[in-house]
């Protein structure tokens, strides 16, 4: 039995000095209608259903549309988690977006969602620890929650995956697929929430899994990446991962509850990264503990990297897996190395009620005048472009001037 542990100053595990508590109180996802199945897949490279199902446990992923992306996903899961909130964007103060794949190194995913939002009170900034990101993007959030900096804050993962394929990799490209989740916390003096966080790094391990950018153009002599690798496009070596994974979800899990003091008997569900079944069996083996306790729904999405935990959080909640007061553990690792393990103590029951239509109407309302803002906004800037780019240059009507001062006759 693991006894809680307090911080020195007497608090319960995930309060501060401030005596506040960082609650999920919304919670959000967002996955493209179009499914890329097992077989779809075999007609691209040479694999089966049968070699994909058994290896990984993923029968079909989603794959985005010409007009998906990133951010556009994202947006989506942080609406309906601020309809499940009940908070209008205004109220945010900060927005965390973990993703690999933004549209842009900047603007980050986060400035352009806050943009849609209406969230005009929010800090925004794109978090880059690569499948690990929604739990570091949580524990950043509920820190500064926590401290008194910050009241209410939306952390999001989301991710366009099968933008970075590389379709002829046949043991990477059948894993991944794109999606976003996202979710609202909130300052509260109401203890639990976020309890405890484990966040750690190897970059010892920068070679295993990446995808080289704008900064390795001179991928072909650096050390850090093989003549394969090719830019913009994933390498994974898999082997050596599934070995790290197993190895990190089950050191990283006690970790963390140890941290919180929360026995593993008590935990009622962990939401891991979904990057294959077999890890899950591997690591519920290690932590000698049914594998059902792992919430899985690696068979219809694959691996969407940040957006995984999020994604199987809300499916979690919606099949009533997660009830308030549970303790549950979230679990993520991937590029970087990264790894992190987090418990919370789940919801306050009254803040997870259903929106009334007129706020939710309201919010609809705020999202639209948000879109034409910025399309306003960028409306008058090329007017201004083209009004300055016709307008003759002041230098030019001055020589004009002199010239006709100088010879008036001519
Ligand atoms: O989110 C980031 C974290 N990522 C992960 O956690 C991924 C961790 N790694 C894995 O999930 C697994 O290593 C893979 C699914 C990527 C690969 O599974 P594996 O059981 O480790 O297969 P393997 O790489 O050892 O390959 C076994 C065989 C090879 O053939 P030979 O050399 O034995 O003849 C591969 O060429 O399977 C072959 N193979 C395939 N066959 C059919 C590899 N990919 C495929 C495929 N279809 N798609």
């Amino acid at each position: 039995m693991v006894t809680p542990k307090h911080s020195s100053n007497g608090t319960r595990p995930g309060a501060s000095a401030t005596g506040i508590y960082a609650h999920i109180v919304g919670w959000g996802m967002a996955v493209p209608d179009k499914v890329l199945s097992n077989e779809d897949l075999a007609a691209i490279v040479e694999t089966t259903d049968e070699w994909i199902m058994s290896r990984t446990g993923i029968k079909e992923r989603r794959i985005a549309s010409e007009r998906e992306t990133t951010a556009t996903l994202g947006l989506r899961a942080a609406q309906k988690a601020l309809d499940v909130a009940d908070i209008f964007p205004a109220e945010l103060d900060l927005i965390v977006c973990a993703t690999s794949t933004p549209e842009y190194i900047f603007p980050s995913t986060a400035s352009l969602i806050q943009s849609w939002l209406g969230a005009s009170h929010a800090g925004a900034f794109d978090l880059s620890a690569a499948c690990s990101g929604f739990v570091y993007g949580v524990n950043m959030a509920a820190q500064a929650i926590r401290s008194g900096s910050i009241q209410t804050a939306l952390v999001l993962g989301a991710e366009t995956m099968t933008r970075v394929m590389d379709w002829t990799d046949r043991a990477t490209c059948i894993l991944f697929g794109d999606g976003a989740g996202a979710v609202v916390l909130q300052a509260s003096e109401i203890e639990g929430g976020v309890l405890s966080a484990v966040l750690r790094s190897d970059g010892g391990g920068c070679d295993l899994l990446g995808i080289p950018s704008v900064g390795s153009v001179d991928t072909q002599s650096a050390p850090l990446h093989s003549l394969e690798h090719k830019l913009g496009k994933m390498h994974m070596a898999g082997g050596e991962v599934f070995k790290f994974a197993t190895r990190v979800i089950s050191e990283s899990i006690p970790q963390a509850l140890e941290m919180a003091g929360v026995p593993m008997e008590d935990v009622k569900l962990i939401i891991p990264h979904q990057a294959n079944a077999r890890i899950l069996q591997s690591a519920a083996r290690a932590l000698k503990i049914d594998d059902t306790l792992f919430m899985s729904n690696i068979e219809r999405y694959g691996n969407t990297s940040a957006a995984s935990i999020p994604i199987a959080l809300c499916e979690a909640v919606e099949q009533g897996r997660v009830q308030p007061h549970d303790h549950i553990a979230f679990v993520g690792f991937g590029g970087g190395l990264t790894w992190a393990a987090m418990v919370v103590e789940w919801g306050v029951p009254e803040q997870a009620e259903r929106p009334t239509r007129f706020t939710r109407q309201r919010r609809q309302l705020g999202y639209t005048v948000a879109d034409w803002r910025m399309r306003m906004l960028r409306t008058s800037r090329h007017l201004n472009e083209t009004v300055q780019r016709v307008r003759p240059k002041r230098g030019k009507m001055d020589r004009l001037r002199r010239k006709v001062e100088r010879h008036p006759f001519d």
